[in-house]
């Protein structure tokens, strides 16, 4: 039976790495006899443009009947868009149209590009972690929120954060069940000693983990304190999980471990329904990156990896998702390098990595 693959590059650099990802999937697939579908949709600034709808109800289509989605990112300097649409049409609501409310963000560093990164070699030996960010929950969606004026003519900007007790079991679940594919440690990150929502949260995370994962080892550490370890010594770390927010600002540190927020990729699993199915979303952890946008020079390594997840997590094809891998170290090592991650050496294009990607698969 046929997988069906939605393909949204999105916009600004979005659709240029996502092309690179949407080959090395079609070559794989092809090498491999794997029977994979891919439906590409429209999505941003330009559908916007050209069809009144930032999320065309076509491309909504594709993605809900998709077994996984492969996504670029979203975001401009110039969104002209009424406020309606932000709510139908953002990708907040693309994530919770899919349900995904679960975000898995590996870090994982590589000798041949330890020179791209600030760190140390000696503080990036080793690193191989995982970030678990709630992807539904928290300030990104609490009401009340927006910009108000109060009598008098003071003006007031409202967010809240708000978490439920079955909010933080289900993602504290998929972080212990990731720990025990990996070296066994949770560490549950969170601002218990100021909010309210961070004492539910810590509580929680311990309940389920007393009752139902004890193999697992379970630390707890504030946010603040875990900013400063991730770039002290950010090998310490296995699984780290958290909310929506400070899971976002802890993933772009992180990803200067590595050297580039080009090179990370991500997951966005959903709830497993009735069927058996559930949503999937795989983007890099970047945005659009609206300074390098047209110009062929991002890093296409995010999109590549995340096709990577997609076919280790929603296609069943671990093997498949090594070689992919495989094909992205080889590429690194014999010194093929995007501008973001050149320090100074000669570095080729977009597509020109892809090139190196694919003839190395
Ligand atoms: P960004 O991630 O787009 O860029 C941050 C910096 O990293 C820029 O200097 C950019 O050139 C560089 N960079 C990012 N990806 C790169 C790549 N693949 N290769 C080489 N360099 C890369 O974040 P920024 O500039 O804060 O946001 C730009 C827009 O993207 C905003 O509208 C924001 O809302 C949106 N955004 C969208 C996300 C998504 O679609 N998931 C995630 C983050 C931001
Ligand atoms: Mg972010």
């Amino acid at each position: 039976d046929s997988r069906s693959i939605a393909v949204v590059g999105g916009d600004g650099i979005g659709p240029e790495v996502t092309a690179q990802g949407r080959r090395i999937l079609a070559l794989i697939a092809e090498k491999r006899s794997l029977p994979i579908t891919l439906t590409d949709g429209d999505y941003g600034i330009e559908a916007y443009e050209k069809r009144g709808r930032m999320w065309p109800e076509s491309t909504r289509i594709a993605m809900a009947e998709a077994d996984a989605v492969l996504f670029g990112a979203i975001g401009g300097t110039s969104y002209p868009l009424p406020p309606k649409l932000h709510k139908t049409d953002s990708l907040l609501a693309v994530r919770r149209s899919l349900d995904v409310f679960v975000n898995l963000r590996p870090v994982k560093t590589s000798p041949a590009l330890y020179e791209a990164s600030s760190l140390k070699p000696r503080v990036l030996e080793g690193v191989d972690l995982i970030i678990v960010r709630e992807l539904l929950g928290g300030i990104y969606f609490g009401e009340p929120r927006g910009v108000e004026t109060l009598p008098g003519g003071e003006r007031r900007g409202v967010n809240t954060h708000i978490y439920t007790s079955s909010q933080i079991q289900r993602v504290a679940r998929a972080a212990f069940d990731i720990a025990r594919t990996r070296k066994g440690r949770v560490c549950s990150v969170a601002k218990e000693n100021v909010m309210e929502a961070g004492q539910l949260w810590r509580e929680e995370v311990q309940a389920i983990h007393d009752a139902r994962y004890p193999d697992v080892e379970l630390s707890h550490m504030l946010v603040d304190h875990c900013a400063m370890q991730l770039v002290r010594a950010p090998a310490q770390f296995d699984v780290l999980l958290t909310d929506n927010l400070f899971g976002d600002i802890l993933s772009d540190s992180a990803a200067m471990v590595t050297g580039s927020l080009g090179m990370l990729p991500s997951a966005s699993l959903g709830v497993v329904r009735e069927d058996g199915r559930r949503g999937a979303l795989y983007e890099p952890v970047h945005g659009s990156a609206p300074d390098i946008a047209g110009k062929d020079l991002a890093n296409p390594i995010g999109s590549i990896l995340s096709v990577a997840m997609m076919l280790r997590f929603s296609l069943g094809m671990p093997k498949e998702a090594d070689l992919v891998e495989r094909a992205v170290s080889d590429a690194l090592e014999s010194g093929a390098r995007t501008a973001d991650i050149a320090i100074g050496r000669k570095y080729i294009s977009t597509v020109e990595m892809g090139d190196a990607v694919a003839s190395k698969l």
